[in-house]
């Protein structure tokens, strides 16, 4: 079927307008895809004939769906309490090392059943979506074991029920459980193991690890990326979060699709990523509530072209924020990123974050994943923080309900 969304300032992020404007425009979708963008004086006659449904807006903004592109959305638990311990001085690497941390997610994780799991999941999924996400990664990495490893993985393949997609990464990589502590290059070992396996039940799209002094070397990160390597799957990093460990460059060595967090990325690090063509995942809200004080290169980054993608990496330990708008907001407050990159960060180039070329612009030939937002101008987007502007969802070209 064909149908017609008329009277829209499109904000289509193609093109050489900034914002890729198209004021009164109009969107012809047909099935999931985009069928024509542009002016809505200029829909092509041929077209207009064969719409079967009209959609006016009125004027409203219009962009591409939302994609997180970094998040640990599924786990059991929550961590107040390390909040308020890191208030009184301890910090986030001294909990881990006491054994608090990613390792208290894993216990809870662990105990919890996969109904559980999902329960929680589905509710934090929805309040990304009421923002208007349509596409959401989901990262393992609380299991920790093959079993709860796959259990996490097809917990968050599930969440696709609620009506977004869902783009599932092995973090097999992400904390040494107790069982194997002092064995860090048998557990690494294991996790390599697990994943054709893993990879066969169709539960993982890429491969990440969380390279870092509480984590794990550049080497152990390498034997990951082989392993990911072998079976055609992308990789991507938890890099230079807390210190400069060269990480991204290991990565991009392997073309990862992404590196994120990248506070402590070196001049080195910006080089390689410019050379591989990887996306630089920002993550302000685990910025801001580990109350980091090195900010990620941005201005060099910039320079360099690196694309930047904004997520929430919504997690239990360093961003339990489930708003990706706020996010938007700190990537312009904190990280100085203009509006307009912002907004990019959270399309154009989280979609390439995940590998994904059908989305996050409104061209022909794209999925039909658009928001329709209350706002006059889409730099309202980052303006707001702790207000929802979010009309109406329109996903594989169908109204989300
Ligand atoms: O993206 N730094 C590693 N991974 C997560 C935090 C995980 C946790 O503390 O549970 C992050 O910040
Ligand atoms: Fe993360």
């Amino acid at each position: 079927m064909i149908s017609l969304w008329n009277d829209a300032r499109l904000v289509t992020l193609a093109g050489e307008q900034p914002w890729g404007l198209i004021e009164q425009g109009a969107l012809l979708t047909r099935g999931e895809q985009l069928l024509w963008v542009g002016p809505a004086a200029e829909v092509p006659a041929e077209l207009l004939q064969l719409v079967q449904k009209r959609h006016e807006l009125g004027g409203a903004v219009v962009t591409p769906g939302l994609i997180d592109c970094h998040t640990h959305l599924v786990y059991g638990g929550q961590r107040a309490n390390e909040f308020e311990m890191r208030l009184h001085g301890a910090s986030y690497e001294d909990i881990s090392r006491a054994g608090g941390g990613i390792r208290s997610s894993v216990t809870a994780t662990r105990e919890a059943s996969e109904h559980q799991l999902y329960a929680q999941a589905a509710h934090r999924a929805q309040a990304l979506m009421s923002e208007g996400v349509t596409t959401l990664e989901v990262k393992s990495g609380y299991g920790l074991s093959h079993v709860a490893e796959a259990k996490m993985l097809r917990v968050a393949r599930k969440l696709s029920a609620l009506g977004l997609d869902v783009r599932t990464t092995y973090l097999g990589a992400h904390a040494v459980p107790a069982e194997f502590l002092g064995r860090q290059d048998e557990y690494i070992e294991q996790v390599c193991q697990w994943l054709p396996q893993l990879k066969r039940d169709g539960l993982v799209d890429a491969v990440d690890a969380f390279c870092e002094g509480i984590g794990f070397t550049t080497a152990q990160t390498r034997r990951v990326f082989e392993a990911a390597c072998a079976l055609g799957l992308p990789v991507k990093l938890h890099a230079e979060q807390l210190s400069d460990q060269g990480g991204t460059q290991l990565a991009c060595e392997f073309q990862a699709l992404s590196c994120d967090h990248l506070e402590y990325l070196s001049e080195a690090g910006i080089a390689a990523m410019k050379a591989s063509g990887t996306v630089a995942v920002l993550l302000p809200g685990a910025f801001y509530f580990l109350r980091e004080t090195k900010l990620p290169p941005v201005q060099q980054l910039r320079e360099a072209g690196v694309p930047m993608a904004i997520s929430t990496d919504h997690n239990p330990g360093t961003s339990p924020t489930l708003s990706l708008l706020l996010m938007l907001n700190m990537a312009c407050t904190l990280f100085r990123l203009t509006p307009e990159e912002a907004l990019r960060g959270v399309t154009q180039h989280a979609a390439a974050a995940l590998g994904l070329k059908d989305r996050g612009q409104l061209i022909a030939g794209q999925r039909a994943d658009f928001c329709v937002w209350n706002i006059a101008h889409p730099n309202e987007l980052a303006y707001y923080f702790g207000r929802n502007p979010l009309r109406q969802v329109v996903r594989g070209g169908h109204v989300r309900g």
